[in-house]
């Protein structure tokens, strides 16, 4: 090991102890907190004049690229709202930059590929992600730990489904038509993809921990565009692969999707310690639905924090007793069902913080 890579497994060994014990980790191990955590999704961004403020003229995936920057942007919400956890700030693409894939994030649309992957010959782009690939990440995860003390800092990566849907489509998509038609019709060519995305997604996970995270999550926002026969068959196994590779490390592995009611249970045996939840299922029938021996995050709907404050309150005090309706030992990350919009107000969010953490206090 080098002098500089021994120096940064000190400072990660030593975040990870510092954080061991805050309600955040101790609620994905399932052991007793003194409130509820809370964080959101997408907590930094849009939503924070002050990181407009520090984004303007700077293209969002330069951005990730810049340590200082990324560390003010990750910090930004802990600051504002006071969140139980931080969240790595960068894009589920950005390690698809680090291998080669030519992908631009364009605002209010989302990532765009410039060749799309449809042929076995265009899987030879995905090249493996090398641990020194990223060394703006390396930097930023350790400018993070040395200032956030005892406030957790998360890592995460896109899953192998979401991010083949962005390759293979070029670009956003609502039905996912052209990632399913090669899903069903070149089922070789789509585990060989998967596969792919599954090495360089754990890589990517590997990269963050050993810098200092103390916890992953894993997106497949949009897998809840498939039936679980086919989440079993043809993506489960890729998502499985990334869980294993990072299970060694013994930081609490975070699974979550949007519209995913039918395969909860299945998200959870893809081997995630805590099952993220939308705002579409309770939490007391989530848990059913997850199984004993899991943590969950959830889930307000991101929608109710446009209403009256009244009305915030009202339904964040429905997520807390739905989560103690569960009874035994399973841990309850409060988060909205998906992430923060740009045009929430911030102030909002910093409210409803302190009531999860008043109501929940124990
Ligand atoms: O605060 C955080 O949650 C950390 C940062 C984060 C970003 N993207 C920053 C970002 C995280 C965790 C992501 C993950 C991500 N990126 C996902 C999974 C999470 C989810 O929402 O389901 C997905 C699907 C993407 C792909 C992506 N990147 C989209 C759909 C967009 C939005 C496009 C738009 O302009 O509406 C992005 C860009 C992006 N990633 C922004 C941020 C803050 C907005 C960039 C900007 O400021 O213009």
């Amino acid at each position: 090991m080098s002098e500089t890579t021994a120096a940064q497994s000190g400072q990660a060994a030593a975040h990870r102890g510092a954080a061991y014990d805050s309600a955040f980790l101790r609620a994905a191990r399932r052991e007793p907190v003194p409130h509820t955590p809370v964080w959101f999704m997408r907590q930094a961004g849009r939503s924070l004049p002050e990181y407009l403020k520090v984004r303007e003229g700077i293209p969002m995936l330069d951005s990730c690229m810049r340590p200082e920057l990324v560390k003010e942007i990750t910090l930004q919400p802990v600051r504002r709202h006071k969140v139980d956890a931080a969240i790595f700030f960068s894009d589920i693409v950005v390690p698809l930059k680090a291998v080669g894939i030519d992908v631009d994030i364009k605002p209010g649309v989302g990532p765009v590929i410039a060749d799309p992957i449809r042929t076995v010959a265009d899987l030879d782009r995905l090249r493996p992600l090398e641990s020194d690939d990223m060394p703006y990440i390396t930097e930023a995860v350790g400018l993070l730990v040395d200032e956030l003390g005892s406030t957790p800092l998360i890592g995460f990566a896109g899953a192998p489904f979401t991010l083949a849907s962005y390759l293979v489509e070029g670009g956003p998509s609502k039905s996912h038509e052209k990632t399913k038609a090669m899903m069903y019709g070149a089922p070789e060519l789509w585990a060989g993809l998967v596969d792919r995305l599954a090495d360089i997604t754990a890589a990517f996970l590997k990269i963050q921990i050993e810098a200092g995270a103390s916890a992953v999550q894993l997106f497949d926002s949009w897998v809840g565009a498939l039936a679980p026969d086919d989440y079993r068959r043809s993506v489960m196994p890729a998502s499985t692969k990334v869980f294993d590779a990072v299970a060694g490390y013994g930081v609490p592995r975070i699974h979550f999707g949007v519209g995913t009611g039918e395969l909860l249970g299945l998200l959870g045996q893809a081997g995630a310690d805590v099952v993220g939840v939308d705002w579409r299922v309770p939490l007391n029938v989530a848990a059913e639905r997850v199984g004993p021996g899991k943590a969950l995050q959830g889930n307000l709907d991101p929608a109710v924090l446009y209403a009256p404050t009244s009305v915030v309150e009202t339904k964040a005090r429905e997520v807390l007793h739905a989560a103690q309706a569960i009874g035994g030992d399973t841990g309850h990350i409060f988060n909205l069902g998906h992430g923060v919009m740009p045009s929430m107000d911030p102030d909002a969010l910093t409210r409803l913080v302190a009531f999860v953490h008043e109501t929940s206090a124990r």
